[in-house]
C-alpha cells in the first residue's frame, strides 16, 4: 500500500526532526495502536525510545511474556516492566461497584507509570497511540462517558499532569488504517489483528469483587475460549471474544457427588464500530466443545451460558 508506506516514511522523518536527541516514552499495552506507536517510534529514533510495560495482574494468560516476546523479537528498544500486580489487587479488593474498580484501576495505573517514568533520563515526549475516532469523541464531548473511559483506562490516556509533551502519530487514522500501518512496519498478523482489550482488563470480567482466586478460573476459561476460536478458525470473524466470571454459584452434578460452583459466561460479539454490535452466530460444534472443555479444564466451574444480547440494549463488556 503505496499511501501508507508514504505516511510510514514521512512520519518517522517528523519524530526524528522533532525529538532531536531527547528522550520518548512509550505506554505499551500488547494491543494494536500502542505496538504501531513504538514501531514507528522505534524506526525513528531506536535507542532514544523507552517502553513502559504495567502488569496489573489483570492481563489474560501468558499476556505478559506474549507481549515481550513479540516486542523483543521485533526491536530492540529499552523496555520497562513494572509488575504491580499487589498494588492493583489490594486496591480492588472489597470493591463490587464497576465504576469505582475502573476509578481504583485508572489511578493506580496513571500512580506507576509516573513512576517508572519519572526514573527515566531525559525523558521529554510522551508518545500515545490515540486514533482520529479518539479525537473526534472527545472533541465532540470531552466529558462524554467515552471519553472518560479512555482518558482514565487506556494506555494512550495519561493525563497532562504528568508533564510530557505528547506525540500521536496516528491521530489522522483509523483503526483498519492503522493494521495496515502495522503489517507495513513488519508487526506480525497475530499482534495486528488481535481483539481490544479493555484497560481495566480482566477486572470488568471478573463480576463483583476481583480476587485472586477468581481470576485464575477467568483466565484459564478465557484461554480456552481464545483457543477453539482460533483453532475453529473463527478468530477474525469475530470483533471481540471472550469469558466471563459471574458471581452466582449454581448446582451441578459430578459422578454422584453434588456440586456447587462458579458459572462462566461466553461473549462473542461482530461490530464495525464497538458503539453497536451484534452476538456472534458460533456454530453450535464450537459451543460444545468450549462448554466441555472449560467444565472439565477449569477447576470450580460446572456451568458455561452464552450471551445471545446485542449492543443496544446491552453492552460489550458486562460490567
Ligand atoms: P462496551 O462494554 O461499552 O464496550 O460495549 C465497547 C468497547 O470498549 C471496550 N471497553 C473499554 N476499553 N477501557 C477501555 O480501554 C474501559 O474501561 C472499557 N470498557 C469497555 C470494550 O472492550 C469494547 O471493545
Amino acid at each position: 500500500n503505496w499511501q501508507l508506506s508514504d505516511f510510514a516514511e514521512l512520519t518517522i522523518q517528523q519524530i526524528r526532526q522533532h525529538v532531536g536527541k531527547r528522550r520518548v516514552i512509550c505506554g505499551l499495552s500488547g494491543g494494536v495502536d500502542s505496538s504501531v506507536v513504538a514501531a514507528l517510534l522505534y524506526k525513528a529514533i531506536g535507542p532514544q525510545l523507552t517502553c513502559i510495560l504495567i502488569d496489573n495482574g489483570l492481563l489474560r494468560k501468558n499476556e505478559q511474556a506474549l507481549v515481550i516476546d513479540e516486542f523483543t523479537n521485533h526491536f530492540k528498544a529499552d523496555l520497562h516492566v513494572v509488575n504491580a500486580e499487589d498494588r492493583f489487587l489490594a486496591s480492588l479488593a472489597g470493591i463490587t461497584e464497576p465504576q469505582e474498580k475502573r476509578r481504583r484501576i485508572g489511578h493506580d495505573f496513571i500512580e506507576c507509570f509516573k513512576k517508572e517514568a519519572e526514573e527515566i533520563e531525559n525523558a521529554h515526549f510522551l508518545a500515545q497511540g490515540t486514533l482520529y475516532p479518539d479525537v473526534i469523541e472527545s472533541g465532540a464531548d470531552p466529558d462524554g462517558p467515552a471519553a472518560t473511559i479512555k482518558l482514565h483506562h487506556n494506555v494512550g490516556g495519561l493525563p497532562d499532569e504528568l508533564g510530557f509533551e505528547l506525540i500521536e502519530p496516528l491521530r489522522d487514522l483509523f483503526k483498519d488504517e492503522v493494521r495496515r500501518l502495522g503489517l507495513e512496519l513488519g508487526l506480525p498478523e497475530k499482534l495486528v489483528w488481535r481483539h481490544p482489550f479493555p484497560g481495566p482488563g480482566l477486572a470488568v470480567r471478573c463480576l463483583g469483587e476481583v480476587t485472586r482466586d477468581k481470576l485464575v478460573v477467568l483466565r484459564a476459561a478465557d484461554a480456552i475460549v481464545i483457543e477453539e476460536i482460533e483453532a475453529a478458525g473463527l478468530y477474525r470473524e469475530t470483533s471481540q471474544t471472550f469469558a466471563v466470571l459471574l458471581p452466582v454459584q449454581s448446582v451441578g452434578v459430578m459422578g454422584d457427588a453434588r456440586t456447587y460452583d462458579n458459572a462462566i459466561a461466553v461473549r462473542s460479539v461482530n461490530t464495525n464500530d464497538f458503539m453497536t454490535a451484534d452476538w456472534s452466530r458460533l456454530p453450535y460444534d464450537l459451543l460444545a466443545r468450549i462448554s466441555t472443555r472449560i467444565i472439565n479444564e477449569v477447576k470450580g466451574v460446572n456451568r458455561v451460558c452464552y450471551d445471545i444480547s446485542s449492543k443496544p440494549p446491552a453492552t460489550i463488556e458486562w460490567e
